[in-house]
């Protein structure tokens, strides 16, 4: 093998990771923390899937093959970028196209009992292992049993990763004890995030606002009684996601027209309108996953009366009802939807919009928001976990009630402080200017990590 082990590094385990894979905000913070941590001077690690269409898979060097009992054989690759090792695990469940499947529990337990094998087989010996969402959590449960300190951080509490636990049990190689309600059992299911919950020494989350949030049934997925005593336990807390300033930028942007104030901003705003043909109305534009979470529901429900004085344009796909309901609105010469991922698009959008919204029901950080901002575009959003963290009501439209209704009113609100030219330039400057570095973060975790390991 040809790849030389980092002395104890921190290992992150994700199913996404930017550049090579991604279809949505956990890739981001793996795209960006790991590299963060690395220039702070922390050896750091990704291992993530080998999926079949790997982005820049060019670049991923193989470095062996692994044979584990009940998985069958494992192709290591390896890639070294800013600083970070990427360790990318072949299994055969992984060798399709496309990241998620509906045997995603089976395929990500398969991943899970294949990481400290491979990091094994690589004489990588980790200080601590750091899971994130549920795909990552039985690696998390493996690295605890075997005495490594470790951190899982949940990125959505909604995808847990649940199946029936008579099917499930033996694709997790956990010891029994284990199968009971204390532990990974969840009303009759195996539950892997819940694995990652009571087997962490610290449980994170991506807002301190969310953190608390999912104590209570409301936000707690039914997982709420865990999480509150994790958190009379002092194991769980928020840290707050940084935003990659590179390749967020306005002023250096090459799929917009650089600027760096609200006035040169309005080039884009033009080009904007241009494209979809919208007339001079400001325009609201949002770039978000169509999933209930994400509230696009209360802002289809706001197009009727939302016409009236803006135009709008939405970027992205998922739920096929939705989708095909905004589609519907395709005869409006003021709404423009474009289904699924457009990077560049979406940085148009960003550049060219007045108002960016994001309705969410429930957000545990949210990135959107921060590159809105970055880009002065200035965010309508419901007031909830790292949206409320984000988002000063100086600056954005925050508002409470999870409704239409409620999303109008601070559309309106927007509206009418737009007319005031030099205090809506005051909020784009202020909002262009606020600080979502990665640096606080990665000292926060790096904090954290110290806390653990003075436990011992
Ligand atoms: C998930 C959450 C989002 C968060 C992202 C990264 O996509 O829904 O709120 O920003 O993970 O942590």
């Amino acid at each position: 093998m040809t790849f030389s082990a980092p002395a104890a590094p921190t290992v992150h385990v994700a199913s996404e990771v930017f550049p090579f894979s991604r279809t949505g905000g956990l890739a981001d913070v793996l795209g960006a923390l790991p590299a963060a941590q690395a220039a702070a001077g922390t050896a750091v690690m990704v291992v993530s899937p080998w999926y079949r269409d790997l982005a820049d898979a060019a670049a991923v060097e193989s470095v062996g093959t692994l044979n584990i009992d009940g998985i069958g054989e494992v192709r290591l690759g390896h890639e070294r970028r800013a600083g970070v090792e990427y360790l990318f695990l072949g299994l055969e469940a992984f060798d399709r196209e496309g990241l998620y499947h509906s045997d995603d529990v089976q395929r990500f337990s398969a991943f899970g009992c294949a990481v400290l094998p491979a990091l094994q087989a690589l004489n990588v010996q980790p200080q601590l292992l750091h899971g994130h969402d549920w795909q990552a959590a039985l690696a998390v449960a493996h690295a605890h049993l075997s005495g490594w300190p470790t951190v899982f951080t949940i990125h959505n509490l909604q995808y847990q990763g649940r199946w029936s636990l008579h099917e499930a049990a033996g694709w997790t190689a956990l010891p029994a004890w284990t199968f009971q309600p204390d532990f990974v059992e969840f009303f009759g299911d195996l539950n892997l995030l819940k694995a990652g919950l009571v087997f962490a020494d610290r449980v994170t989350t991506v807002s301190p606002t969310y953190a608390q949030e999912i104590t209570t049934p409301e936000y707690g997925e039914g997982l709420e009684g865990v999480l509150q005593r994790l958190d009379s336990e002092g194991r769980l807390c928020g840290i707050l996601n940084g935003l990659d300033l590179d390749r967020w930028n306005p002023r250096r942007d090459a799929a917009i027209m650089n600027y760096s104030g609200p006035r040169s901003k309005a080039s884009n705003r033009r080009r904007l309108r241009a494209e979809f043909g919208f007339d001079r109305a400001p325009v609201l534009g949002t770039v978000s996953r169509l999933a209930d979470q994400k509230g696009m529901d209360l802002l289809l429900l706001a197009l009727p009366e939302l016409v009236k004085s803006w135009n709008v344009v939405i970027l992205g796909g998922g739920d096929p009802l939705l989708e095909a309901a905004f589609q519907g609105w395709h005869f409006h010469p003021r709404v423009a939807f474009v289904s699924g991922l457009n990077e560049p698009l979406a940085h148009r959008i960003y550049a060219g919009a007045d108002v960016f919204a994001m309705p969410s029901r429930f957000e545990p950080c949210g990135l959107s928001q921060m590159i809105a901002l970055r880009y002065g575009t200035l965010p309508v959003v419901r007031a909830t976990g790292g949206l409320k963290d984000t988002v000063p009501p100086s600056i954005g439209f925050p508002f409470v009630p999870a409704t239409s209704q409620a999303l109008l009113d601070a559309c309106s609100e927007a509206l009418a402080t737009r007319r005031d030219r030099a205090e809506w330039e005051r909020r784009v400057k202020a909002g262009m200017a606020l600080d979502f570095s990665w640096n606080a973060s990665a000292q926060a975790y790096r904090d954290l990590y110290s806390e653990i390991l003075a436990e011992g």
